[in-house]
């Protein structure tokens, strides 16, 4: 019965109890010493910290429907050494200088390095998937993949919608659910895996994660044009100069007028000193503000629908519902 365990039947913990567990949890020694010269950039990402919203999701999908599994922390471990491999290749493909305010990887250890540094983040990120009891290691496996091979898959249609001279909302949007989705989609869902939830509740927490997971890529784009240097952590400006694909160029190119629209075509196949400027600009004229806050509202609202759906008391789906308001008006 509820009053013989410790599990709270009408709350769960929030974001802001669990980070600094995690945080806690994760503050070990995940790499060998030697070469020094491939696990410094493993050590140096690691220490630069960011928000660990993923493995805190895969907690608190958990959470959701039972105690929370000692399993869970090392599946939690394995999804930020992931997000973490992703980001370093990732800053590889964008040409990023700059990460959670400090220097990339490869800026500062060079392209081959910062290679080998995801690559054996991503081993790293298996052998704590290896760790978990052997009855839920299946399942677990088999989500993980498929969402690796997704992040894959999205990752390659950000570059190739890089040469594109424009892509269609719906392309975007579909990008945006592979390359940064899923992981927060797969990250809930292995936790209420880890939790004993239903099939149906799984899948709803699953589209609840999806739905928020394209609301925060579209804030994450917001802030890479509007944010500010000093909070965004990132290269304000980088996904313009890059010919990033965005909701913001997408919805600039199907709304201006034509000499705005040249303007446009011009500034991606020149790239001019002043580029970014006059893009942005642009992009106010088109209400970008407006534009970003209506289809994160638009997600949001897909994802609460899901969220509703889960057959458990209101009072316990709190912290997630709190955490994707955080989520999709952070600043950094
Ligand atoms: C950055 O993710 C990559 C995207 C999918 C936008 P986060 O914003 O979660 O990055 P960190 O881990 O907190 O630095
Ligand atoms: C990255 O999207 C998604 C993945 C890393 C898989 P972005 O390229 O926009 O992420 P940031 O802005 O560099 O964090
Ligand atoms: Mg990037
Ligand atoms: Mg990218
Ligand atoms: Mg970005």
């Amino acid at each position: 019965p509820l009053y013989f365990s410790n599990h709270n039947y009408l709350l769960m913990q929030s974001f802001d109890e669990l980070a600094p567990a995690f945080k806690q949890y994760f503050e070990v020694a995940h790499f060998p010493p030697v070469p020094a010269s491939l696990y410094n950039g493993c050590d140096y990402f690691l220490s630069l910290g960011g928000k660990r919203v993923r493995p805190v999701m895969c907690l608190m999908g958990n959470e959701l429907f039972d105690t929370i599994h000692p399993d869970a922390w090392q599946v939690g471990t394995a999804i930020e050494l992931f997000h973490n491999f992703t980001l370093i290749h990732d800053d590889i493909m964008d040409a990023a200088p700059l990460r959670r305010g400090m220097q990339t990887v490869h800026e500062k250890y060079g392209s081959s390095t910062a290679l080998l540094a995801g690559d054996v983040m991503l081993v790293k990120a298996y052998e704590y998937l290896n760790k978990i009891h052997i009855g839920i290691l299946h399942k677990i496996l088999t989500l993980f993949n498929k969402t690796a091979r997704q992040v894959c898959e999205g990752q390659q249609m950000d570059m190739d919608f890089e040469k594109l001279d424009s892509v269609n909302m719906d392309e975007y949007i579909r990008m945006i659910e592979l390359k940064t989705s899923v992981l927060i989609a797969a990250s809930l869902q292995m936790g209420a895996i880890l939790g004993g939830a239903s099939e149906g509740n799984r899948q709803h927490l699953y589209e609840f994660g999806k739905n928020l997971g394209i609301a925060f890529q579209v804030q994450d784009d917001y802030l890479d044009a509007f944010g500010d240097p000093a909070k965004f952590g990132k290269d304000v400006g980088g996904d313009i100069r890059q010919n990033k694909k965005t909701f913001l160029l997408i919805h600039a190119l199907e709304t201006a007028g034509e000499t705005q629209q040249n303007e446009m075509m011009a500034l991606m196949q020149q790239n001019p000193a002043d580029k970014v400027q006059r893009m942005l600009a642009m992009f106010k004229d088109c209400h970008a503000d407006e534009w970003a806050r209506n289809l994160k509202q638009e997600y949001l609202n897909k994802a609460i629908h899901h969220l509703d759906e889960i057959a458990v008391v209101s009072t316990r789906k709190k912290s997630l519902l709190d955490l994707a308001h955080f989520l999709i008006q952070r600043e950094y």
